[in-house]
């Protein structure tokens, strides 16, 4: 029987303390019956420079990437997949031949959770995407190809709202998608609705919209996961969370080992009822 030499891979980010991406790794590896190992590495953002270098000397064979790294990893790859080159940010490095190779499967987490979830098309919709990092570049991404009513855009900060339209090639107030920073939602947006939300940052939607707006969504997508003390108004509808952090580490695990997952349904609730949350 051939045997399968172990490689090191691992989930970069910072303050990740929480991630569960470790634990989906294993699960997956004990099935398949690998003898890799999955690990976190954890740095401070000053770190990432060294980091590559770290990985590249000591053979890391591939890792995910999170929060705050998805776009500033790219300076330092070799080469960037099609998944990753159109929204330019990278949840997925995989060393092939000793070059890193960045990959995009949150785009594969997106899809799967709409269709797994059952949320209806995007086409003429009106959509909230809250947030302009790595994630909010994937959903506007899809957004935009799905032909909604309208996109409206907030964000905290104006420098990754900016770089995030200069990527799509987008002009703020053309074709139906407007981008603000985040106070304009007490102010000039304030009373307005959308049929489904998108969060794509770490905090709950809840803390950024008020109660009536999120009420009249029919749907909340949320990218993080395991946020403690919800106050939802009754009856929100949430996708995301954990859901997408497997479904888009399905697709990691095939890129990573080139085995190929049947059924990611099947396989979602299998890890799910093996995840210690
Ligand atoms: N479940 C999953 O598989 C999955 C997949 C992808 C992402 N996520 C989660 O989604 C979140 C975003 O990840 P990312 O990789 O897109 O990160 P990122 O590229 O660093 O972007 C973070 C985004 O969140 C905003 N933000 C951060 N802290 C904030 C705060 N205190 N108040 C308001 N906005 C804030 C940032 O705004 P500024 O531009 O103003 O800094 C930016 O828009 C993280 O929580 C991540 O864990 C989960």
């Amino acid at each position: 029987m051939k045997m399968t030499r172990p490689k090191v891979y691992g989930v970069l980010g910072s303050n990740i303390s929480y991630s569960l991406s470790p634990q989906i790794f294993r699960i997956l590896f004990d099935k398949f019956r690998l003898p890799h190992g999955y690990f976190f590495f954890d740095i401070r953002p000053d770190k990432l420079t060294k980091f590559v270098e770290s990985a590249r000397l000591l053979d890391v064979a591939g890792f995910s990437v999170t929060i705050p790294f998805k776009c500033a990893i790219i300076q330092h790859l070799d080469r960037v997949h099609s998944s990753a080159r159109y929204c330019r940010a990278v949840n997925l490095v995989s060393v092939q031949r000793n070059k890193l190779v960045g990959y995009n499967t949150d785009i594969v987490g997106v899809e799967q959770v709409l269709r797994q979830a059952k949320v209806p098309s995007l086409k003429k919709k009106r959509i909230l995407i809250i947030g302009a990092g790595g994630t909010a570049r994937v959903i506007l991404g899809h957004a935009v190809s799905c032909e909604p009513g309208g996109i409206s855009i907030v964000n905290r900060g104006r420098k990754r709202l900016k770089e995030m339209l200069s990527v799509f090639g987008i002009e703020n107030g053309s074709n139906g998608i407007q981008a603000h920073q985040l106070p304009v939602l007490k102010s000039r947006l304030k009373g307005s609705t959308w049929e489904i939300v998108f969060n794509a940052t770490p905090i709950a939607t809840e803390k950024i919209l008020p109660a009536a707006t999120i009420r009249s969504a029919t749907v909340v997508f949320e990218a993080a996961y395991g946020l403690k003390n919800r106050k939802l108004p009754p009856g929100t509808r949430v996708v995301g969370g954990i859901d997408l952090l497997i479904f888009q580490a399905l697709r990691g695990f095939e890129i990573l080992t080139g085995i190929k997952i049947e059924n990611y349904r099947r396989e979602r609730s299998a890890i799910k009822r093996k995840l210690v949350v």
